[in-house]
């Protein structure tokens, strides 16, 4: 029957805190009531020890909650479970791949919380296939979906994604739950993003930081000691980058390398990580012919150092500092940050959130910028490096390009001191 929408009730329940500060950011507040949130990751990358401090969390409050482990036995999680912290009682554990056992553990325990580790390792016994087939996930999924509207309750579930983010379960599963989570990092840093991919109670974009230490996943605060701390002056080859992830703004470094020489006959070589390779690409392609530097023909790597991946198109006018360098051998010097979007004509575009973005470099300690013309002024104490299109990039770097070239020809240009690039000393 058709109802009017202002008669139906709202549902009473809005977020509820889940205990750990970083994932409420992420979800606007905390778990809704009777949702279903999917949180995604490869392998190894920290979704079952997040997943066990948000129940423990829970717990430690005295309300109960059941997790279901279909992966690794009870005592296995219960030795993962302590390296987090002594164990609360209303921690409950179900042992089983057979999901609609869930039913009865749920009004044996009368948990508050459900996470199930993971979808892909949990089968509906009326539905044939294999766990983990599209068929199981499917069903797997509408069972926790009802099971979560009927009592009431949050239900996380995991789910793995391979590095092409190819598995068919995630992909399908997505459309099934309100609220799809990303946990994403290097395994070789210690830095562990989670961002809501898809949330249909609050708006995406915001990014939740934490690092994997002998204890599991804590929050970070000055995430800059993780992303810069390395970084080393006058190295050729790398910018800082002021990168908006929702309301927070990063600074990360920018590395790129370009090879010296002419590639083989099999084409250059691209090799991105962090950034968003097809945008990679469109910035080679259009840096090329403004900067008068070889890049066509050269194999070109790119990167975001310390585990972050950062997609957002005003992450190119770094990119192209860190290219230009490289193939200058020249460093960019340390106090200077960029942000701004390159479009195919190689002109400089607006970036969203420009003022927020300088204001956290300058508090930083950073003092030069280069931004895009149209920028908003800055804050005291940074000066702004206007530019509108990437040719007057190269000639504020000094186009030492041309000299070079004009040199070779016998114009008698002489090449410049060694040192950073062109009219940064004169700063
Ligand atoms: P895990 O949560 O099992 O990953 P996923 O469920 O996504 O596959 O995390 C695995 C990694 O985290 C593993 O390499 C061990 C490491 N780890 C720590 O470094 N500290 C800890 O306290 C815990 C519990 C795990
Ligand atoms: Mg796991």
């Amino acid at each position: 029957m058709a109802v009017r929408l202002a008669e139906v009730d709202p549902l009473d329940a809005g977020p509820r805190p889940t205990g750990l500060a970083e994932l409420d950011r992420v979800l606007g507040g905390g778990l809704v009531p009777g949702s279903v949130t999917l949180l995604g990751g490869e392998p190894g990358v920290g979704k079952s020890t997040l997943l066990l401090q948000l129940l423990r969390a829970r717990a430690l409050s005295g309300e109960p909650v059941l997790l279901v482990c279909a992966e690794e036995s009870a005592r296995q999680v219960r030795l993962r479970a302590e390296r987090l912290g002594p164990l609360p009682p209303a921690l409950h554990v179900l042992a089983d791949t057979d999901l609609t056992s869930v039913f009865g553990a749920l009004s044996d325990t009368g948990a508050r919380l459900v996470v199930v580790d993971s979808v892909q390792a949990v089968r509906d016994p009326a539905t044939t296939g294999a766990a983990g087939s599209p068929a199981q996930v499917r069903a797997c999924a509408e069972l926790m979906v009802s099971l979560a509207k009927g009592a009431g309750v949050p239900v996380v579930l995991v789910g793995h994604v391979t590095k092409e983010g190819a598995l068919a379960g995630p992909r399908l599963l997505e459309h099934a739950v309100d609220t799809v989570l990303s946990v994403e990092g290097d395994r070789h840093h210690t830095l562990r993003t989670v961002r809501a991919v898809k949330h249909r109670f609050g708006p995406t974009g915001e990014l939740g930081l934490f690092e994997m230490g002998e204890s599991g996943l804590e929050a970070v605060f000055d995430p800059h000691r993780l992303l810069l701390g390395d970084r080393r002056p006058n190295q050729p080859g790398s910018s800082v980058l002021a990168a908006l992830e929702g309301r927070r703004v990063l600074l990360v470094e920018v590395q790129a390398l370009v090879a010296g020489r002419p590639c083989g006959a099999n084409g250059p070589r691209r090799q991105v990580q962090g950034l968003d390779s097809g945008r990679v690409a469109l910035v080679l392609a259009a840096a090329e012919h403004p900067l008068t530097v070889a890049l066509s023909d050269r194999d070109v790597f790119a990167s975001v150092v310390g585990g972050v991946r950062v997609v957002e198109p005003a992450a190119d006018l770094a990119l192209v500092l860190a290219l230009l360098s490289a193939s200058r051998q020249r460093p960019v010097p340390s106090d200077v940050i960029a942000f701004g979007e390159v479009g195919l004509g190689g002109e400089v575009r607006q970036a969203t959130g420009a003022r927020r973005r300088l204001e956290e470099a300058a508090r930083l300690g950073f003092r030069r910028a280069v931004v895009p013309s149209g920028c908003c002024p800055g804050p005291a104490g940074m000066r702004l490096i206007r530019v509108g299109a990437l040719d007057e990039l190269a000639r504020l770097l000094g186009d030492e390009g041309m000299a070079r070239r004009a040199g070779a020809a016998g114009a008698g240009a002489r090449p410049k001191p060694a040192g950073t690039i062109g009219p940064w000393r004169s700063a």
